[in-house]
């Protein structure tokens, strides 16, 4: 009898365990993520926000996914109603990491944990982890591309003509992409082999970092790119100059060039022009042999990252990160998760792009 009741008891016990785990899942089963993206109007960002949606939902919480047309005020607000909506856990991708600093605010207070993604937020003590790419490979692997298509290290005497542009000075990413980039081109500036015939460049600052105001494009507009290039091709390539290649920090504005170029420029000699996220219309103009090389940044794996880090803060055990180093966004480390950049050209975007099923061949014809 005793051995009987021992056994009922240890039943009961696991049973009890059983229930208390699920309960655990229970508790954030159908709780709500606020996903806050910058703008519709970037071919990535739809991308990240379906991913992230549909990967929440499967997950089994429910998701309010707000995209907030680039500007500011509209992003705070959305914040602002998500936090009023009772969400659990914010993951928001910044269009400008400075502007958030009093939302946010309102959000630590509500003890809700806030996931930067893709861009870090900057001077907020709210931000709790940060998922993203690893921003500053994205940039050598756009430096060694334009080093490797030049043969910069066996230039010798010769020179080659460059020119630069980045994004939107809000965004902490470009620190990344542009220095990262001149971690591999300095040296052939200082050397005389790389040389800017616009005489428009960032200026290296003591620290090593640069200031790139001058060659920075708001919103990273396509258009305010494409602006800039044609002056630029006027006032200094007008003279049938040879532009070599074109530092661009990603496809919307490598875009912007293009489009330039096509308008204005009479040398025979196409640049070499870099860009990142493989959009769509890019890979056209890559396929099409105007754009040399895009980075891929593959937004399936950053939402499955991020989702790891919102279940994980739902569930009340430690987020995955794999870098606890590199981002200090004014308060402090910022612990994050680093996916890994692809250097994507026309040799092997089938393998990068189609066998892995991001595009069909139909998407890129
Ligand atoms: C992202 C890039 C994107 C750019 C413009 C950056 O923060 O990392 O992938 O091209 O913003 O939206």
């Amino acid at each position: 009898m005793k051995k009987y009741l021992a056994l009922i008891l240890a039943i009961l016990m696991v049973a009890s365990l059983c229930a208390c785990g699920q309960q655990d899942d229970a508790t954030a089963e159908g709780e709500l993520v606020g996903v806050s993206m910058p703008t519709k109007d970037l071919q990535r960002w739809n991308q990240d926000g379906d991913n992230m949606k549909t990967q929440l939902e499967e997950a089994g919480y429910q998701v309010d996914l707000q995209y907030a047309a680039n500007d500011i005020p509209t992003q705070v607000s959305q914040i602002e109603n998500m936090i009023a909506n009772g969400c659990k856990v914010l993951v928001i991708a910044a269009i400008d990491g400075d502007s958030l600093g009093t939302v946010l605010a309102q959000a630590k207070e509500a003890g809700i944990p806030v996931i930067a993604y893709d861009r870090l937020i900057m001077n907020s003590d709210a931000v709790s982890y940060y998922a993203t790419f690893d921003n500053w490979n994205v940039g050598v692997k756009q430096g060694e591309y334009i080093e490797t298509a030049l043969d910069l290290a066996n230039a010798g005497d010769k020179t080659f003509n460059i020119e630069f542009i980045t994004g939107d000075p809000g965004d902490n990413n470009i620190n990344f992409f542009f220095d990262g980039a001149m971690s591999v081109l300095q040296k052939y500036i200082d050397a005389g082999t790389l040389v800017c015939p616009s005489g428009q460049m960032a200026t290296q600052k003591e620290d090593g970092s640069y200031d790139k105001a001058t060659v920075a494009t708001a919103n990273w507009a396509t258009d305010a790119a494409q602006a800039r290039f044609e002056n630029i091709l006027s006032s200094y390539y007008a003279d049938g100059t040879q532009l070599d290649a074109v530092l661009a920090s990603n496809d919307s504005t490598a875009c912007g060039v293009e489009n330039a170029l096509a308008a204005a420029y009479t040398n025979d000699v196409y640049p070499v022009i870099t860009g990142q996220d493989c959009d769509i219309a890019i890979m056209k103009n890559l396929i099409a042999g105007k754009q040399a090389m895009s980075v891929f940044k593959d937004t399936r794996t950053l939402a499955e990252q991020t989702v790891k880090m919102v279940d994980a803060l739902m569930k009340g055990t430690e987020p995955p990160v794999n870098d606890n180093e590199t981002y200090d966004n004014g308060t402090g480390i910022i612990p994050s998760f680093l996916c890994e950049p692809v250097a994507c050209t026309a040799d092997n975007y089938v393998s990068i792009l189609v066998d892995s099923g991001y595009y069909t061949e139909a998407d890129l014809a």
